[in-house]
């Protein structure tokens, strides 16, 4: 198989019509956070049992077509000793790895984010190769104040998610480009949407530029709601001003647009993603989830840490998965829950 063969097969296991792509890819300071919040300690085996609790659910490869890692978790395995890539692909879920290094802030653009990890990005994502990854997730974050992001701050984003991809791509590996516009915030859903827009056509551009091919790539953008200091907003609305401002934004050679959940509720974010389903009429992309919490916070919260509850657990991430299964034919309605 040739590079660009690799990439289209990549992206046929990847993108269907009902599955989606789960994250497990919480750096270390992250899963520290959401182990703190159930009292577990953050060692390397009780991320190993977790991560390996999720990959090992029965019938998870109905519902889910890929899932992201983290560095650690790659060269880890199962109870029985099987490498958790292969855990995950035995049931068709595609592995992939998270390689970018954390944000930090940007020199000239006060209150603007940029990531880093692009130096060495090459080198490394060859071992994740070997690795069992087949594909990549980098993640630009742009938090929203009356003066934020800045012009420097779009284009120096989408300039650093561009070359990522464009290296993900020489490699054969399918790069999920990732733009977060925040949540945090008072501001109002016009605000988001507003900043989304404008993030997406210069993360495009970007992309344009440095050759990126959009049918070997997946888009991991935010879903367009109000801060959450503010009062929520409907499915239908966020549906509505999800899809003007995709349809503005991103080309129709974009196989799959997998949202991110960025801290909605998990039956928030399946609600949200039902009505996007509803409304989609003749959208050109497949709409679908890349969702970390939103996936997770049940089964997390339901393990606690014991070995006894690693069944109910299992039930509780299953579910989820279910449901926003479900809401990518837009036959989601909260009794189900
Ligand atoms: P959330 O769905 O929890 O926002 O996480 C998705 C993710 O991978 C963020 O980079």
């Amino acid at each position: 198989m040739n590079t660009e063969q690799a990439l289209q097969q990549t992206i046929n296991d990847m993108v269907d019509d009902h599955r989606g792509i789960l994250a497990v890819d919480e750096s270390a300071p992250t899963i520290k956070k959401r182990f703190d919040a159930i009292g577990v300690e953050s060692t390397e085996e009780n991320r190993r049992f977790y991560r390996s609790l999720l990959l090992d659910t029965k019938g998870l490869g109905d519902h889910i077509s890929g899932v992201i890692l983290f560095e650690e978790t790659l060269t880890q395995k199962n109870h029985v000793g099987k490498p958790l890539p292969e855990v995950a692909w035995a049931q068709k879920i595609v592995p992939g790895i998270k390689v970018d290094k954390g944000k930090g802030p940007l020199s000239g653009a006060p209150g603007d984010l940029i990531t880093r990890g692009l130096d060495g990005l090459a080198e490394r994502l060859a071992v994740y190769k070997e690795q069992g990854a087949r594909f990549a997730k980098w993640r630009e974050v742009y938090p929203v104040t009356p003066n934020n992001p800045t012009r420097l701050g779009r284009l120096a984003n989408a300039e650093v998610l561009a070359r990522y991809a464009a290296v993900c791509q020489e490699l054969g590996v399918v790069p999920i480009v990732e733009p977060e516009v925040l949540m945090d915030g008072d501001h109002e859903i016009e605000r988001c949407a507003q900043v989304t827009e404008h993030v997406l056509h210069a993360v495009f551009h970007a992309l344009h530029l440095h050759g990126v091919v959009l049918e070997h790539m997946i888009l991991k953008p935010n879903m367009v709601v109000p801060g959450k200091d503010r009062r929520r907003a409907t499915p239908g609305e966020v549906a509505e001003a999800t899809l003007k401002v995709l349809r503005r934004a991103v080309p129709a050679s974009v196989p799959s647009i997998n949202f991110l959940s960025g801290g909605q509720g998990p039956e928030e974010a399946t609600a949200n993603l039902n009505a996007i389903n509803q409304l989609r009429r003749n959208a050109p992309w497949q709409l679908s989830i890349s969702y970390g919490r939103a996936l997770q916070q049940p089964a997390l919260h339901v393990w606690k840490g014991k070995e006894e509850n690693r069944e109910a657990a299992q039930q509780a991430l299953l579910k989820r998965a279910r449901l926003n299964s479900l809401a990518r034919q837009g036959e989601y309605t909260p009794d189900l829950e």
